[in-house]
């Protein structure tokens, strides 16, 4: 059996094609970009249009590759799954027509999926996990995840930014031009530590403080880019590494999952692989073309969810402790 993911919340449409074991035979992602380094809401859900036929044709045609057969098509899927939230509502929208575009005129049936459920799902049927803690660390989100009786459990998260939108904002200071994320990691192999705040409020983070101690820091001169770099880094990682530890000793969980762009650090990666060898638990992380934004993980959470779930529309607010 053949399932067909569309990913489509935010700057990228996606589609992937994944076999009922989690093998994915095609991911072609397509992502809308802007000189201005903004996202303009309407104009992300044209590209998604625009280029929704050209992403499919060459989904089937990398499928038709990897199964080593003369043709596949429309024939070979037996499910269409979309991303239904969380995501800004013209993209959700863009995604959500098409997909029922598709499902109607091949006859298909739809299943709406959580998108960072999709995420979760991905990296542990890559890795073949059995119970891991979570930890999503992206843009947008920064929480840290377990599962109970089927039900995803956020046990911390931040109680304000994204640590990447965090990250992305102190970089817009520094110029570093949009995502910041990895011109941080380059800038921070230079620094040395100077002090900020270290805000952990029980499970639960805060970077606010932290940005306007490193944004005063920077406009006073006391400090240069590579020290604030390395600082900021070393601090949040901190904090999240002891969060995690914590939900990790809690919920008995002898594994790690990280997910989420900012999981390209290789820093944050080191310092949570020690954490996790150090209780005797193992440390995993998603491969790139899997971790950003994609279809692949869209079509394995609707094989998942292919029993429960349907065509539920869109739902831009849809968080992931309500799947
Ligand atoms: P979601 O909708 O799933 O929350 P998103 O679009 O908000 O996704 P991702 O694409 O998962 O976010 O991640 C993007 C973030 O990852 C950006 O904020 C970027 O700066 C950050 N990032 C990317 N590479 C690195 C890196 N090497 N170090 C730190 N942060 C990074
Ligand atoms: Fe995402």
């Amino acid at each position: 059996m053949f399932i067909l993911g569309i990913e489509c919340t935010a700057h990228t449409f996606g589609i992937g094609i994944v076999s009922d074991t989690g093998k994915v035979l095609a991911n072609i992602i397509d992502s809308y970009t802007s000189p201005e380094a903004g996202m303009i809401p309407h104009k992300v859900a044209e590209h998604h249009r625009l280029v929704a036929e050209e992403v499919l044709q060459k989904a089937f045609q990398q499928a038709q590759q990897n199964v080593h057969a003369k043709h596949f098509s429309w024939d070979d899927i037996s499910f269409v799954a979309y991303s239904a939230g969380p995501g800004l509502d013209p993209s959700l929208l863009a995604g959500y027509e098409k997909a029922k575009e598709w499902s109607k005129k091949y006859q298909k049936k739809l299943i709406g999926v959580n998108h960072p459920a999709a995420h979760l799902s991905i990296g542990k049927i890559i890795h073949k996990l059995k119970d891991p803690c979570y930890l999503y660390v992206s843009g947008v989100n920064t929480q840290v995840i377990v599962q109970a009786n089927g039900k995803y459990h956020v046990l911390g998260e931040t109680l304000d930014n994204g640590l990447g939108n965090m990250l992305d904002k102190f970089g817009r200071l520094l110029g570093l031009g949009f995502p910041a994320g990895p011109k941080i990691e380059e800038l921070a192999k230079k620094g040395k530590y100077v002090e900020l705040p270290y805000a952990v409020k029980g499970m639960d983070v805060s970077f606010s403080g932290i940005l306007t101690k490193v944004e005063q820091l920077f406009k006073q001169k006391k400090a240069s880019a590579e020290d604030l770099c390395f600082s900021l880094q070393e601090t949040c990682f901190a904090m999240m590494t002891e969060v995690t530890e914590r939900a990790m000793a809690h919920a008995e969980k002898k594994e790690l999952l990280l997910v989420g762009g900012v999981g390209a650090n290789q820093r944050f990666c080191t310092m949570l692989d020690i954490m996790c060898k150090e209780r005797g638990a193992k440390f995993f992380k998603v491969p790139l073309e899997l971790v950003r934004d994609n279809g692949a993980m869209i079509a394995w959470e609707g094989f998942l969810r292919k029993d429960t779930s349907g065509d539920i529309e869109i739902n831009p607010h849809w968080r992931i402790n309500e799947v």
